[in-house]
């Protein structure tokens, strides 16, 4: 797979959800499922989204003992879902077991990568709630190695840690990011935030944007100006 655009499908219906996507006509944008959609909607919105002709990143974040969550993965390859992800804080253990939960008889598997520290999560709440006193950024390369080392595809991480997570784990390690906004754009609540052309400098694998797209006048515009500005 190549660089592409995600496209965040924060919605809370399935009919919300059909509403925007039936706006693209020419194109058939790669779609994050999220946990609001996934629970509201069950696993039918990711096989009637797949129908359509979308690849599709479930957004499920799994952290849970290394059975439990091997056991579930099995569950989430039967989807055929292209990407899925979890929490590398789940530990080595867990992440060998998604990869064997997630491997289909014939050896293929979707994409599988780790949420390192969640960008909600800033030093200080590191050091105090979670009690981990090491620079934020030690903390994200060292869950990037561990994800690789589990035999992960790659991290969820900000687009401004991605040169970072591809010094550390290899160009081959993917870096998809959020945190996108146009440059004339409302960051809204991320706090740290990059345009697609900078990502793209950076070297991101996919960028995931939600609102600078879904809440735009025109999404199918503001889809092709990210498209355009990050994969050329
Ligand atoms: O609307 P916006 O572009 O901020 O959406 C970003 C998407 O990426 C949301 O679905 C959000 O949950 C997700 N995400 C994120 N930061 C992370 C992991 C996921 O913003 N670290």
């Amino acid at each position: 797979m190549g660089k592409d655009v995600i496209v965040a499908c924060d919605f809370a219906t399935a009919e919300q959800t059909y509403a925007f996507l039936d706006k693209f006509t020419d194109e058939k944008p790669f779609v994050k499922i999220g946990m609001e959609l996934f629970y509201a909607e069950g696993p039918a919105i990711v096989r009637a989204i797949k129908a359509r002709g979308h690849k599709i990143f479930l957004d499920l974040k799994l952290h849970d003992i290394p059975n439990t969550v091997k056991k579930a993965m099995a569950v989430l390859s039967g989807l055929d879902v292209d990407i899925c992800n979890l929490h590398a804080a789940g530990g080595l253990d867990m992440m060998r077991g998604a990869v064997e939960g997630l491997t289909r008889p014939d050896g293929s598997r979707p994409l599988l990568i780790a949420v390192t520290q969640l960008t909600s999560i800033d030093q200080q709440r590191m050091e105090n709630e979670l009690l981990i006193a090491r620079p934020l950024e030690e903390v994200v390369m060292q869950y990037a190695a561990n994800a690789k080392a589990a035999g992960l595809d790659g991290v969820v991480c900000s687009p401004l840690e991605a040169g970072r997570v591809h010094e550390t784990c290899g160009d081959g390690f993917l870096t998809v990011t959020p945190g996108i906004r146009f440059a004339d754009g409302a960051s809204g609540d991320q706090q740290r935030v990059t345009t697609p052309a900078r990502a793209r400098e950076i070297g991101s694998d996919y960028i995931v944007v939600g609102r600078p797209i879904t809440a735009a006048e025109d999404p199918v515009a503001a889809y092709r100006r990210c498209v355009a500005d990050f994969v050329g």
